[in-house]
């Protein structure tokens, strides 16, 4: 087995990870932490926060921590950074991942307050209030650090999703590239990872109203959609694309960068080909 899957790539690093209570962000959580990194778990959800702390910290208690923040409320986002600083001494890493997938509403008849506007609040006001203060604190510390935001595959393409999250993926892209050129100068990185489906609670509520309500349901559904084959996308899958935007194998020039983990989906359209194909055979 190679040497380099031993290597804790993000020892003594200090993470704070939002959206950290459920899905993608408890995997980014665990995995930082048996990295060697001291992690903040930032969620609203504090009983379930509380729960991945306790199963991912193990003896070490100190090594991950829960801190209530939601991520629309400036003041508790500057607090969350400010706690991550006076718990573990600095901040090298911050992921912005906390999301929503908002309502399914058609544009026909979207609800513009709780639906476009509270999605925009969650997936893009937060991200840019995590790079805001993270960076701060960055830039005041000299800190070379790596900002890291979970976009999507509805940050490249339309459909995926309801409008609303759609168009806020797309904001997401833009805003990790405008941080990126300008925190470039204070040699702090800012990069976004880009998931195709999970089986997530966010995944499940998105797709409980066509009657699939569980995650192998999902997995089947995003697999026989997907590009790739033969393999389920989990949310540690995305963990370990995070990680490697959050450690030193990524940072030495990988900023501004989307990090599209989607088996290729994205990027083919083999529609043209399996009609072809079935002319052929006819
Ligand atoms: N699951 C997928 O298929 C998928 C695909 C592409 C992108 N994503 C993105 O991945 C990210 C994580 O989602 P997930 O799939 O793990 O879903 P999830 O529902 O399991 O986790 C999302 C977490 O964000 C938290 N959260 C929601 N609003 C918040 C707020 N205002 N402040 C702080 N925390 C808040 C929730 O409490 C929850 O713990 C999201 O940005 C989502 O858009 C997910």
């Amino acid at each position: 087995m190679a040497h380099s899957l031993h290597l804790k790539r993000l020892e003594g690093k200090v993470a704070i990870i939002t959206g950290a209570a459920s899905g993608i962000g408890e995997a980014a959580a665990k995995l930082f932490v048996e990295n060697g990194a001291f992690v903040v778990v930032a969620d609203i959800q504090e009983e379930l926060g509380l729960k991945v702390v306790a199963s991912i910290a193990g003896p070490d208690v100190d090594r991950a921590i829960y801190k209530k923040c939601d991520v629309t409320v400036e003041k508790q986002v500057e607090e969350t950074v400010a706690f991550a600083i006076e718990k573990y001494g600095t901040l090298d890493i911050m992921y912005g991942n906390a999301g929503i997938l908002g309502p399914m509403d058609s544009i026909l008849d979207m609800d513009m307050e709780d639906g476009f506007d509270r999605t925009m609040a969650v997936n893009l006001r937060g991200p840019a209030l995590c790079i805001k203060h993270a960076a701060r604190a960055m830039v005041k510390r000299q800190v070379r650090g790596s900002i890291i935001c979970t976009a999507s595959t509805a940050s490249v393409l339309g459909g995926m999703g309801p409008i609303a999250y759609n168009t806020s993926k797309h904001g997401l892209v833009g805003l990790v590239r405008a941080a990126a050129s300008e925190l470039g100068k204070h040699g702090i990185r800012v990069n976004c990872v880009s998931p195709y489906f999970v089986a997530t609670p966010l995944a499940i509520s998105g797709m409980s109203a066509m009657g699939i309500n569980n995650a192998s349901g999902i997995e089947a559904l995003a697999s026989s959609a997907g590009n790739l084959k033969g393999v389920a996308l989990k949310a540690k899958h995305i963990a370990e694309a995070a990680l490697f935007l959050a450690s030193d194998e990524s940072s030495v020039y990988v900023s501004g960068h989307n990090l599209v983990v989607d088996g290729g989906y994205t990027v083919v359209d083999n529609s043209i080909t399996m009609l072809m194909q079935m002319q052929i055979k006819q």
